[in-house]
């Protein structure tokens, strides 16, 4: 069983997402446009293929960890890291956040649980991919301490986990 740490944030709830998040996971991604799934998995998207959902559903709590956000109930955001299988103390970091709850600091948050679950899951180095055309990711993951470099036509970063202060406390 996943521990369902929780973070607290008025008038958002961030916690750690588990199996029965599914649908919720189902909900967001669906509801993100044509550009935004472009942006997120660097190819047009109309319809999510299975195995793409698989894999965004398929936390395990240890390898591949993933965080929501919540407002009233309905899931605004999703965070997620997933471990890289050459480099075990390194994650790969992904985020997305619903179109009306932008701008409001949930992407910021998101990645923040996602430091304070990693330290305990002995990743030490996150890393992030963000395609060159989309700006808003590109600074977000700069004003997160992530230095960007363009490489092979993607922006790529990584930074120490930890290194958003303060971290946010969690609740068991
Ligand atoms: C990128 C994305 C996750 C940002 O989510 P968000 O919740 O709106 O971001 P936040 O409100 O936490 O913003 C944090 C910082 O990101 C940057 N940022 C966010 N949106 C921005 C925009 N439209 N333009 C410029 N900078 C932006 C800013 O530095 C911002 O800090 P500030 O508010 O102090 O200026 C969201 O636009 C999204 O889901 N896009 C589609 C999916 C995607 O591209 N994911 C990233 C690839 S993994």
């Amino acid at each position: 069983m996943i521990p369902m740490n929780v973070l607290q944030l008025d008038p958002i709830e961030v916690r750690q997402l588990g199996e029965a998040d599914g649908e919720h996971i189902e909900g967001l991604f669906t509801g993100l446009s044509d550009q935004d799934r472009y942006y997120r998995f660097f190819r047009p998207m109309p319809a999510y293929p299975r195995a793409v959902m698989e894999l965004l559903t398929g936390m395990d709590g240890i390898d591949h960890v993933a965080v929501g956000a919540f407002a009233d109930g309905t899931c605004a955001g999703v965070a997620r890291f997933i471990r890289s299988t050459r480099r075990p103390t390194v994650a790969e970091v992904a985020v997305s956040v619903a179109e009306a709850h932008r701008g409001r600091g949930l992407a910021r948050r998101l990645v923040a649980a996602l430091d304070v679950l990693a330290v305990d899951r002995h990743i030490e180095r996150f890393e992030i991919y963000v395609h060159p055309a989309n700006r808003p990711a590109a600074q977000l993951f700069r004003s997160l301490g992530f230095t960007l470099v363009l490489d092979s036509g993607t922006l790529e970063g990584e930074r120490p986990v930890g290194a958003i202060q303060p971290a946010p406390a969690l609740a068991a």
